[in-house]
């Protein structure tokens, strides 16, 4: 079976003050973005909250995939369904019990994700997948990008794909941090269906020219 992959271009590498711009130039070729919430205290860096989705919302129709690094996300879920995220990826590490995450954020008509940090093992999230629409394995330590792949993701991608097919799921698997061309066929042939990349897009002279490369690589690599 041919999984759906998309790409989900990181607002974090764009020009945040020409935030409309730079995400008017991709989005004719992709279905997501992914926005990266940092609270400076899960992570060690701040970067956007709910007004800056406020404004992305009112600039395109994509889905917004809301990677929400920060400490307290159930918290922060009205701000967010009020700006007008569709999902909301929380960090396992935050949410050790993501049962009430689960329930408040499917009370706001919100998709779920899970996300887990490079140290931490697969079997964190594996109780959860058939609540999830998806679940985020971080390819670098959360906080910034322009990071290096951690090789290591790949087994853990693996891991997944054949729990959530050997189940029949349809929890899809993204991946983030370090995606560039070098590294999306790798994480494609490990069972990824969502790559998330922020400087290998928004940093490239081409971003247009990034996304239709990184897609050939995408439909030419092998599927597990
Ligand atoms: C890192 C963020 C990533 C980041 C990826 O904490 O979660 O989404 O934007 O950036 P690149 O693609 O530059 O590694
Ligand atoms: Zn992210």
């Amino acid at each position: 079976m041919t999984r759906h992959a998309r790409i989900a271009p990181s607002i974090l590498a764009a020009d945040f003050a020409r935030l409309g711009a730079e995400v008017a130039r991709v989005a004719p070729l992709v279905e997501l973005l992914h926005v990266d919430v940092m609270d400076g205290h899960f992570v060690p860096n701040i970067s956007l909250g709910p007004p800056v989705v406020t404004s992305l919302r009112a600039s395109t129709d994509l889905y917004l995939d809301c990677h929400l690094m920060i400490s307290d996300p159930i918290r922060y879920l009205d701000a967010f369904a009020e700006a007008g995220v569709d999902g909301v990826t929380a960090h396992i590490e935050a949410i050790p019990d993501p049962g009430p995450f689960f329930e408040e954020a499917g009370a706001r008509g919100l998709d779920i994700g899970l996300a887990l940090n490079p140290p931490t093992p697969v079997a964190s999230v594996m109780p959860f997948l058939d609540r999830c629409a998806r679940v985020l394995v971080m390819s670098v330590h959360p906080g910034f990008g322009g990071q290096s792949f951690i090789e290591g993701s790949l087994d853990k991608i693996a891991e997944l794909r054949e729990t959530i097919d050997s189940a029949a799921l349809q929890t899809d698997i993204e991946v983030d941090g370090g995606i560039d061309l070098a590294t999306v066929g790798l994480a494609r042939e490990a069972g990824a269906d969502v790559f998330v990349a922020g400087t290998a897009l928004f940093g490239s002279d081409d971003p247009v020219g990034a996304v239709q490369h990184m897609r050939t690589i995408i439909e030419t690599s092998r599927e597990p």
